[in-house]
């Protein structure tokens, strides 16, 4: 009997521990928290990827040196660039490392013992889990596999390359980035400098070598003591990120006010300065490169937004067309104003435009390997950003052979 009695008292703990609503809510639990770590664990194992780099150096073997390949600016570097770039792709596409394998680019072509010795970054992309190492050595046993003869690869030495006319995107081999708005990003138009004149930004400049700036001769023309000048580097000229003394300034002999012609000249820094993804040179054409008129150019520079307005502190550019010596000549437009040594770009509808404090700078174009390279020196125009008054800059192919009796570039 005791028996009897304890059992239904027993009955509302049993019952209350079988309730249906316990039940599920303890199994919804446990599901919610296992799948939580199964995804957490699938996340970290699989997807939370990281970008590699890698350096290397092959050699192709079918293919002889020529001085052509010595220049980004020539058709030869492009196109064997070009097939250098989708071999690799190809080959890495269809190796077991499709999934990982994002972008091959050619960084310099160089003369080798029997053939063209091509410098390459890679880039890859790969969970953290997978040892480095071992991913180097599968990298390395393609490439040997497609050229058995494959250079050393190193890991990571991105920051060390700094080809020509190249923007940060391009080194990071990031998807391309478009360049919208007006104010540029750190890393946009790496050789873009800013010209101080008793620390106040005067002109824009050019990087073309780590010792050497180009600019536009008028600049000078309040002041051509070298002692006095600063280059500035970085898009923002109140944060720099490097700056050095200037220590000669060389004009055109022939350069003249009044025309406007021959404005160019280069200045010789004291130091070199210290190239990174974000500070390094822009590709110089070839002295026969056609500028074909109608094509795509960006100015970039701290000047004025307006005519007679203040300079800016962080970097703009603007995007306009190439328009050819004839057309700006027209009486309604420039009227003869244009010499050989001179280009016009800008917009049919005017408003976009380099102004005051512009100066100096850099009109740029792609090529199709995204290198960019200049065509223009910020020089002259009445008023800025008149529809028939577009901007004028000094040619740079025509003044081509200059810049390397110059400077040796
Ligand atoms: N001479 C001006 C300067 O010293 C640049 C003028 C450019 N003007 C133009 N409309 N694009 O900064």
């Amino acid at each position: 009997m005791p028996y009897m009695i304890e059992r239904p008292a027993r009955v509302p703990s049993t019952s209350r521990f079988l309730n249906p609503y316990v039940i599920c809510f303890v199994v919804v639990a446990v599901v919610v928290i296992l799948a939580v770590t199964v995804a957490l664990l699938i996340y970290f194992l699989a997807f939370d990827q990281k970008s590699y780099f890698y350096h290397g150096n092959v050699e192709i073997l079918n293919v002889k040196y020529s001085d052509q390949l010595n220049s980004p600016a020539t058709q030869e570097y492009r196109t064997l660039s070009g097939k250098i770039e989708s071999m690799l792709s190809k080959t890495f596409k269809e190796s077991n490392l499709r999934n990982q394998f994002i972008r091959a680019h050619v960084v310099k072509l160089r003369q080798g013992g029997s053939g063209v010795i091509a410098e390459i970054i890679m880039k890859f992309k790969f969970s953290r889990n997978n040892n480095g190492v071992s991913m180097k050595s599968r990298i390395e046993s393609i490439l040997h596999q497609l050229l058995n003869n494959s250079g050393n690869l190193e890991i990571d030495p991105s920051t060390e390359l700094t080809p020509c006319g190249a923007r940060s995107d391009l080194i990071t081999l990031s998807e391309e980035r478009i360049i919208g708005g007006t104010k540029a990003e750190e890393g946009d138009w790496p050789w873009q400098v800013s010209l101080h004149l008793r620390n106040a930004h005067h002109c824009g400049g050019i990087l073309i070598s780590n010792m050497w700036i180009l600019t536009a001769a008028h600049c000078f023309k309040s002041n051509s003591d070298p002692r006095q000048w600063t280059v500035i580097f970085g898009i923002s000229t109140r944060f720099p990120k490097q700056r050095r003394k200037v220590k000669t300034i060389i004009i055109h002999n022939n350069y003249k006010s009044a025309t406007h012609e021959n404005d160019i000249a280069v200045m010789l820094l004291d130091t070199s300065v210290t190239f990174s993804k974000n500070i390094h040179t822009v590709c110089l054409p070839m002295a026969t490169q056609n500028i074909l008129p109608g094509s795509t150019a960006y100015v970039t520079g701290w000047g004025s937004r307006k005519y007679s307005g203040s300079t800016v502190t962080e970097l703009e550019q603007a995007r306009v067309n190439i328009i050819s010596n004839e057309a700006c000549n027209a009486p309604n437009s420039y009227n003869g104003a244009i010499l050989p040594g001179m280009l016009c770009a800008g917009v049919p509808e005017g408003g976009v435009d380099a102004c005051q404090g512009d100066s100096g700078g850099p009109l740029v174009q792609e090529d199709s390997r995204r290198h960019w390279f200049l065509v223009g020196i910020v020089s002259w125009g009445y008023q800025c950003g008149l529809p028939d008054n577009p901007g004028v800059y000094t040619r740079v192919t025509f003044y081509r052979d200059w810049i390397t009796q110059q400077t040796g570039i």
